[in-house]
């Protein structure tokens, strides 16, 4: 009956989400060979063309990081980073790291004025908001590893788009028209995303992108020498002169990605696998549902005011772990086995009243982004038991919005992913401390969660989503919808999630979410700064039953799902 009332809810907000879809690709398929979802139509073809032409679900999965770096600009990309979970077939756990780091020319207090105060936007918008590169290095080194196929075979299709161009979908023209005072500034960014003439790029224009086409073509060559060193290199480094960010040769030279042991929970009989720092998201994953455990969730009902009330007083207490102790543990002591032991846990949730709610201390006055959080992420899995959760970002949408020019990718506005100050919150409303304060060669914390669930090792779910902070309690959602409640992929993804992150002491809820009834229970246990967005996460995710292997792209978007 549940069930029936979700999918009743779901086809609604399907139906008023998704009519921009382009050429309708399929949301959901199912088969038993492989498949793949992402935010990208033509992303998602690249992938499954990769497994049909034998590839593995590693093959897939970086041939479609290479393709969102041409066909979903906003957040797919050369000049970010990313995280990638992986389960090999002969079930070795592994995660590649590949996030940016902080130029060894930066310092703690870049983004301060002379008085000691942040000055808005240098974080974001400018040359200093940039990161070291790590994408291109990951996926590289991810593919040799673990992949079958070479990488001029992988980058082939994915150059050949840029090459010669794809009709340009419509929710990616209204984009590109949106945010074109933004990228007026620099004349290569508003070359690539304004036709020849200058106009704005319409739906269904042909979109070119010889630049960037160029570059794909070294790294194919040259492997990341293609774009740590010679050309590339040099074009990053005049991009950095010429708006005075910190980026020298030597920083792109010594850049690699690192590969990291998963961190690993357990929840109800499944085991959770996820990315570790420089991720806060796999451990406040893993602390939420240790805390969530030892109630029946499954009984309450989702979407019941007590089980709201349970998961808001989990996140509230994990965030707020997570401002306090979390940053790049190559540079901090993150008490890690700590915040993921099962006892610290019923300690932490100890003072957790169900009958009302706590008050998040105000230590700042956080807000909630004005921009997308546009991180993307994809998930694979092959028929030999492969899986892989990939989640890949330039941070906020279209990053820096610099184009570096002459080599046509978008450089990434992580570092404010740092804490500028000490509680003072960045894009995303989160708060920081001396773990995640800025250092040379340091890495920023994240909240990407590229998820795997196993059931007995044997895959079963991978999952992951963009949003900024709202990533993790996204994941956590799909992971609770498919375990507590039951749900189908389709289902669990569809269903409208909520969000809390200690500061700011706010409920942030997709319509439909909450009944009119939950909204005046919580209210009455006493939660507070209610809001209702639209559009929490997209979480693009692949589920194992049996044989079947079903693909699920989020319908709050115009991705795609494929499988054969
Ligand atoms: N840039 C978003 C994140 O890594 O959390």
């Amino acid at each position: 009956m549940l069930q029936r009332q979700h999918r009743a809810a779901l086809a609604v907000l399907a139906i008023v989400l998704c009519t921009d879809l382009p050429g309708h690709a399929a949301q959901e398929a199912t088969g038993r060979e492989g498949a793949v979802a992402s935010r990208s139509p033509r992303a998602t073809d690249v992938g499954i063309e990769v497994l049909r032409r034998g590839g593995n679900a590693i093959d897939a999965a970086v041939a479609v990081g290479f393709a969102l770096a041409v066909t979903h600009p906003s957040a797919g990309n050369l000049g970010g980073g990313g995280f990638m979970v992986i389960r090999l077939a002969d079930g070795e756990l592994v995660a590649n790291d590949h996030r940016e780091k902080a130029p060894s020319r930066a310092h703690r207090d870049m983004f301060l004025d002379e008085g000691g105060e942040v000055v808005t936007g240098l974080s974001t918008a400018s040359h200093l908001a940039v990161g070291v590169p790590g994408s291109v290095d990951g996926l590289l080194a991810i593919l040799e590893r673990h992949g079958t196929l070479s990488r001029q075979e992988i980058i082939a299709p994915v150059l050949a788009l840029a090459r010669d161009g794809f009709p340009l979908p419509a929710d990616i023209a209204a984009q590109f028209a949106r945010l074109r005072p933004r990228f007026e500034p620099y004349p290569a960014s508003l070359a690539k995303f304004t036709g020849a003439d200058g106009k704005p790029l319409e739906a269904g224009d042909l979109f070119r992108q010889p630049d960037l086409a160029a570059t794909l073509a070294r790294i194919a060559e040259q492997g990341r020498a293609g774009f740590y060193e010679g050309t590339t290199a040099d074009l990053i480094v005049a991009e950095m002169a010429r708006g005075g960010g910190l980026i020298g040769h030597r920083d792109l030279a010594e850049y690699r990605s690192v590969w990291r042991e998963p961190v690993r929970g357990t929840y109800r009989g499944y085991q959770i696998i996820s990315m570790p720092p420089p991720s806060s998201g796999g451990a406040l994953l893993i602390q939420m549902l240790n805390m969530l455990e030892p109630y029946d969730l499954a009984s309450l009902g989702r979407g019941n005011p007590a089980a709201v009330h349970l998961m808001i007083e989990a996140e509230r207490r994990a965030y707020a772990d997570r401002a306090e102790h979390m940053g790049d543990t190559d540079f901090y002591d993150v008490p890690l086995e700590m915040l993921m032991d099962k006892d610290y846990a019923r300690h932490r949730f100890a003072d957790f009243d169900p009958e009302t709610a706590s008050r998040s201390e105000d230590i700042g006055a956080g807000s909630w982004p004005d921009e997308s959080p546009e991180t993307t992420h994809v998930s694979v899995m092959d028929s030999a038991g492969n899986a892989v959760a990939y989640t890949t970002t330039l941070n906020l949408g279209y990053g820096s919005k610099i184009v570096v020019a002459g080599a046509g990718f978008l450089l990434n506005n992580e570092m404010d992913d740092f804490s500028s100050k000490p509680g003072v919150p960045n894009s995303f409303g989160l708060v920081g401390a001396e773990a995640n304060a800025i250092e040379p060669g340091k890495r920023m914390l994240s909240s990407m969660t590229p998820t795997l669930v196993l059931k007995d090792g044997e895959p079963v779910l991978a999952t992951g989503s963009p949003g900024g902070s709202t990533i993790i309690t996204t994941v956590l959602q799909v992971i609770t919808n498919v375990i507590d409640h039951g749900m189908d992929v389709v289902t669990a993804v569809a269903a409208p999630r909520f969000h809390h992150q200690w500061l700011p002491d706010q409920v942030r809820y997709e319509p439909g979410a909450f009944t009119t009834d939950t909204l005046a229970s919580l209210a009455k246990i006493g939660h507070v700064g209610f809001r209702e967005t639209p559009g929490i996460g997209d979480a693009n995710s692949v589920m194992r039953v049996g044989d079947e292997i079903t693909a699920r792209s989020d319908p709050r978007n115009a991705g795609a799902a494929a499988a054969y």
